[in-house]
């Protein structure tokens, strides 16, 4: 089978060389809102989002870093053929702000997003994937370094 390959440098949220309903499978791994390596992309792109991470407003950077998706997603949406998938990886954060521990759940809100735009849901595809530094927990695996630790009981 022959194949042609085109690579665009786009903002995934206006992908206008794109025709509507003419994509029949996105592939895709966006930057996982909560986890501190993306920050400085999602600040630098809104201000009142940039001031709630100063401040430690965790839920309302949260809801700030999926707004931002949700313009992917509907451009997404927009540009699939009927019938077409979107496989999304995604993980959720674990983050302490303000002496707050607590899960920041991306998958939960993306599909919340996908299904309220017209997307069908399909079996998840969940991995759990150990991670290898003793001092990490998601973001670098599902599980903590040591697999039977009360954390693990917890997720199960
Ligand atoms: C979790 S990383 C995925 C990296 C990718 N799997 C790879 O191997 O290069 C998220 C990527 O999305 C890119 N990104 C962030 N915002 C974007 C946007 N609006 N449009 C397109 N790409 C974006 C980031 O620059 C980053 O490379």
């Amino acid at each position: 089978m022959k194949t042609t390959h085109t690579i665009l440098i786009q903002d995934a949220a206006r992908m206008d060389k794109i025709p509507s309903g003419s994509i029949d499978l996105i592939v895709t791994s966006p930057p996982y809102p909560m986890i501190e390596m993306w920050d400085g992309l999602f600040a630098g792109r809104n201000k009142a989002l940039a001031l709630a991470l100063r401040k430690k407003q965790g839920p309302e950077a949260f809801e700030f870093m999926h707004r931002m998706l949700d313009a992917v997603w509907d451009e997404a949406f927009r540009v699939l053929k009927k019938g077409g998938f979107a496989c999304i990886n995604i993980g959720d954060a674990v983050r302490t702000l303000q002496s707050d521990f607590a899960v920041y759940s991306n998958h939960t809100r993306i599909l919340r997003h996908l299904l309220q735009i017209g997307f069908t849901a399909l079996p998840m595809i969940i991995w759990r994937k150990q991670t290898n530094a003793p001092n990490k927990f998601m973001g670098s695996g599902m599980l903590p370094a040591g697999p039977m630790s009360p954390w693990s009981m917890n997720i199960y």
